[in-house]
């Protein structure tokens, strides 16, 4: 029996890296994706996954604005009745330092990774409320909990996903929702393909596994959580980094 058939599971920033690495494990454990971005390749991954089998397609959403992510909720609904899973992974990255940040790279970091959360939770959390049943995993990063030169934003937005998780599951623990995150840790992606060679090597070299994650590793994280089995777990943040501990 797959883990999550006849299931439906919202995956945000699924077009391409981490996002689609959870869309493809979570298609071959036989749940209904809606892949949410705003990259039109958003349709070509679908397409893709679809091809193999996967239960999946896209909506050109952006996580940052509510009247957005309201229209792909109500569409979901009114296709599938429900929605069982959220994963809120969409993300980005602004990276300078504090003293040539600007404020509208602060505030973009900000409304990207943070506020999504509010928007997506009061979208969401009605009809698992309804459903009395939910799971809501969010992207934190390694970086959240050990900072990096030029991530004073992006840290802070990973942080703050942290504090929100721990607040939202006392919320919402009553109607049978968990909520959690996930730290990846130094996974090959479009936003770590773009880092200078000498410094993918020197992270790969401080992680005891002895090699970078893969998106795949990081949908199997995604998917222990997602489970029914996983309804005990909530609040917590999952480090899957390979061992490299801040
Ligand atoms: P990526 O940049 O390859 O993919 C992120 C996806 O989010 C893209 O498809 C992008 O179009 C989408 N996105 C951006 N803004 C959006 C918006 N407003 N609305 C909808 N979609 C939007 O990033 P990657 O590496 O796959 O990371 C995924 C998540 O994991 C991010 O939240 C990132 O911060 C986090 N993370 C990644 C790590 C890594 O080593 N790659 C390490 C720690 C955390």
């Amino acid at each position: 029996m797959k883990k999550l058939e006849g299931q439906v599971v919202i995956i945000t920033g699924g077009a391409r890296g981490i996002g689609e690495g959870i869309c493809k494990v979570f298609c071959n454990e036989g749940a209904t994706v809606a892949l949410w971005d705003v990259l039109e390749e958003g349709q070509k991954t679908a397409d893709r996954i679809a091809k193999n089998g996967g239960k999946i397609f896209y909506q050109n959403v952006d996580v940052s604005s509510q009247e957005s992510v309201d229209k792909a909720v109500a569409k979901v609904i009114s296709e599938y009745g429900k929605i069982d899973v959220l994963i809120n992974n969409a993300g980005i990255i602004r990276d300078r330092s504090i003293l040539k940040m600007s404020r509208e790279e602060w505030d973009q970091v900000m409304r990207v990774n943070v506020d999504s959360l509010y928007i997506t939770a009061k979208a969401v959390v009605p009809h698992m409320k309804t459903a009395n049943y939910g799971r809501i995993i969010s992207a934190s990063s390694v970086n959240a909990f050990q900072g990096a030169f030029g991530q004073t934003n992006y840290s802070a937005s990973k942080a703050a996903i942290v504090g929100f998780t721990h607040s939202l599951c006392r919320e919402v623990g009553k109607y049978n929702i968990t909520v959690n995150a996930i730290a990846p840790g130094f996974i090959k992606t479009e936003m770590t393909d773009s880092m200078p060679q000498d410094v993918i090597q020197a992270g790969i070299s401080m992680i005891p596994v002895g090699r970078i994650g893969t998106p795949e590793d990081m949908g199997h994280a995604y998917l222990f959580l997602a489970s029914k089995e996983a309804g005990f777990i909530s609040g917590h943040t999952l480090h899957a980094n390979g061992g490299a501990m801040p």
